[in-house]
């Protein structure tokens, strides 16, 4: 069976780190791309994972390049590059750059691997994910950001922190854009099916749910850097389940046009991720409060991408 060819572009702090959760993983193989200044550096990296292969039992081709020639055919595209945000700025400080980035990336994304479903990270996340979908061409399907795996791992590590109990027995549910109004949805987590409403009393549940929409900029304050341990590992979750066509659900930046009446932008939504990527947007029920929340959020999501439009359109 042929193993799925996994390109990573930008192989800084996320983009290594994803390749290590996808080698570790045993994914397929993959390779990892950054500009040609840091085209040593990148062999390097790749070589280094390389060698861990035999003592962490894993089997994969691992490149390091420059060169998109190199990346030719891949299945998943992951897009790192960009500019992290330091002490000080938010997602949003980033746009007039990473536009630019993720923009030319794109376009050779969709020159050298036609057939890929590409996976955003770069921030701010929906006004990138709407960049590449612009400059790939690429069908709806075949483009989904990454923010709710990541959001929602804080928020079930918050969770199980305040219970004592075990990560994986917290499952939960958060919606809209990547920003600090992010919508975590108390009414769809639960503790092993107990609501976790029955657990964590509501004022409690609200610091924790505040905890976790500031997640990234606690981050950021402590490594004078952004997070990118938990960013990779929610990335590869989604590489996982297009690759091996889990058709799992998970959060995640999908196109939404009459789902959620969103009008046509991506926005973070609980979505079936398989071999084809979004296979569908799952459509939940909201209280009057939700809904408000969602649109808020999603507002935020149209100013970015205006944004985004006013950067490429320059
Ligand atoms: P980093 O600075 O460690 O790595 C970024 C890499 O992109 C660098 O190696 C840089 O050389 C490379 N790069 C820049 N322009 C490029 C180009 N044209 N082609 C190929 N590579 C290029 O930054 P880090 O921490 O890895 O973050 C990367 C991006 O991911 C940032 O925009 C950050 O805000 C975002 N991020 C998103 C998260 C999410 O949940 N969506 C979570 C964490 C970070
Ligand atoms: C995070 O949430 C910065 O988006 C990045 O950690």
């Amino acid at each position: 069976m042929k193993r799925a060819k996994i390109t990573i572009v930008g192989a800084g702090n996320v983009g290594a780190s994803c390749a290590f959760w996808a080698a570790s993983k045993e994914l397929g193989d993959i390779v990892l791309l950054d500009i040609p200044d840091f085209a040593d550096k990148t062999k390097g990296k790749a070589l280094d994972l390389a060698q861990c292969g035999p003592v962490e039992r894993f089997d994969a081709n691992i490149t390091g390049t420059s060169d998109y020639a190199e990346t030719a055919g891949s299945d998943v595209v992951v897009v790192t590059a960009g500019i992290p945000r330091k002490p000080g700025m938010s997602r949003d400080d980033l746009i007039q750059t990473n536009v630019k980035i993720v923009g030319s990336v794109s376009e050779q994304i969709a020159k050298h691997s036609p057939e890929a479903v590409c996976i955003i990270v770069s921030n701010p996340l929906d006004a990138m994910v709407y960049t590449a979908w612009k400059k790939t061409g690429f069908p709806t399907q075949r483009i989904v950001g990454q923010a709710g795996c990541l959001d929602i791992a804080r928020y079930r590590t918050f969770i199980a922190m305040e219970l004592d109990c075990s990560v994986e027995d917290i499952s939960a549910l958060l919606m809209g854009g990547h920003g600090d109004d992010m919508v975590p949805l108390p009414r769809y987590t639960s503790v092993a099916g107990i609501p976790v409403t029955q657990l964590i009393p509501e004022a409690r549940l609200t610091e924790i749910i505040d905890r976790a929409k500031m997640g990234g900029g606690e981050l950021v304050k402590l490594m004078g850097t952004s997070a990118y341990y938990a960013p990779a590992a929610g990335t590869i979750q989604m590489v996982e389940a297009i690759v091996k066509d889990k058709r799992r659900i998970l959060p995640c930046a999908a196109f939404c046009d009459s789902e959620y009446g969103v009008g046509g932008y991506f926005v973070g939504v609980p979505c079936m991720l398989g071999k084809n990527g979004v296979e569908k947007v799952i459509e939940v029920e909201f209280t009057p409060a939700e809904k408000d929340l969602f649109a808020s959020s999603v507002s935020h999501v149209k100013e970015l991408v205006g944004l985004a439009e006013s950067v490429l359109t320059q």
